[in-house]
């Protein structure tokens, strides 16, 4: 059946208004409700064994996969590789007997990505996918699957299928820790209540948000962005600068905090603002600090934070937005959320077609 706008003005809006329903559907998938444990299905190589794990992906699904990096790496301990497709396929990395190659995306047909995965297979590794659609070709062609249960999305700019690409790649995580032994059984279900909370914080974001309208109404004004992380919320800066770019046509980079100093903080000045998401947890007196420099520069700060971080940033930062605390684990996916929404926001204040920007396409099939 063809999928409609519903009271919606775009699909993009409905998409974004779909993020409680999604997550929660994606996380029952992969956490059994009953006992509150990550419950995966049986996959193509040995968790508790394999040498490494090679990413690759394009776009946004790209960006999943880099916090899903930090996550594996940090709390299952695993040697994770990753790049895009178009350049890992080229790249030709020297790759471990018995290792494992994890492809990301939402239509499963993209050509760059379905060539990695050719590549890597070819290379004996063993492939597992994360993909929205059942039979596409990724999914058939892969060892083994994990679905994000999305449902179809129309907008070109990914929304829902990417804090659902996160939500997965969160739950691999806790599964590859559990298996290695790297994760105490605490710690395990402590961050996959965590992770159950999301949905519902979702909804509490997007039932507010007149703060981040008030933020696009600046952000729009502008020429040029900068998006500042640090650790998994760095690929969600990037998230953050792709989405501006592809929706409003504005000039945005996303950048890791610490590395401001050796670049882009010569940008600093009234008319850039700088959009942080700085949640409180081990990273936020770092990325604070890093703010700070760029406020002392005459740098306007719009600081994405939660209860804990606020009072600190606004002693400098012209815009704080609080969001709804959370673990720091699961902080990337809860940020993902504001950021397309501001995305969204000043593209339609721009007039630009939000749901088919141009020049771009939902699924790039050709290389
Ligand atoms: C296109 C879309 C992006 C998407 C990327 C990867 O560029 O415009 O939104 O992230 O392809 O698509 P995939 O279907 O592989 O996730």
């Amino acid at each position: 059946a063809a999928v409609g706008k519903g009271n919606y003005r775009h699909f993009m809006e409905k998409e974004l208004h779909e993020h409680p329903v999604v997550l929660g559907d994606t996380l029952r998938q992969h956490i059994d409700p009953a006992t509150r444990a990550v419950a995966l299905p049986p996959l193509p190589f040995d968790p508790a064994a394999v040498p490494k794990i090679t990413f690759s992906a394009c776009g946004s699904a790209y960006l999943a996969a880099q916090v899903g990096r930090y996550w594996i790496e940090q709390v299952a301990r695993i040697p994770v590789d990753s790049d895009v497709a178009s350049e890992l396929r080229y790249r030709d990395p020297p790759l471990p007997e018995g290792g494992a190659a994890l492809l990301v995306s939402q239509s499963g047909e993209t050509a760059d990505t379905l060539a990695a995965l050719r590549l890597l297979r070819k290379r004996g590794q063993h492939v597992l996918s994360v993909v929205n659609v059942a039979e596409s070709t990724m999914d058939r062609e892969s060892d083994g699957t994990l679905l994000t249960i999305a449902g179809p999305e129309i907008g070109v700019a990914s929304t829902k299928a990417f804090t659902a690409q996160l939500a997965v790649l969160a739950a691999l995580a806790l599964g590859f820790g559990r298996a290695r032994g790297t994760l105490s059984a605490a710690e395990e279900a402590r961050l996959t209540a965590a992770l159950l909370e999301v949905p519902g914080h979702a909804a509490t974001l997007l039932e507010g948000g007149e703060e981040i309208q008030a933020l696009a109404a600046e952000v729009a004004l502008a020429r040029d962005v900068l998006f500042l992380g640090r650790g998994s919320l760095y690929p969600i800066a990037l998230e953050g600068a792709l989405k501006l770019k592809e929706l409003s046509y504005i000039h945005a980079e996303g950048y890791a905090a610490g590395e401001m100093k050796h670049g882009p903080i010569a940008l600093i000045d009234q008319d850039v603002p700088v959009i942080a998401l700085c949640p409180s947890g081990p990273l936020f007196e770092k990325t604070a600090s890093n703010l700070q420099e760029a406020a002392a520069r005459g740098g306007r700060i719009m600081a994405f934070t939660d209860a804990a971080g606020a009072p600190a940033l606004r002693r400098f930062a012209e815009r704080v937005v609080t969001l709804p605390t959370v673990d720091p684990f699961v902080a990337p996916i809860l940020h993902a959320i504001p950021v397309q929404l501001l995305a969204y926001h000043v593209a339609v204040l721009k007039g630009t077609d939000v749901d088919q920007p141009r020049n771009l396409a939902k699924a790039v099939t050709v290389e």
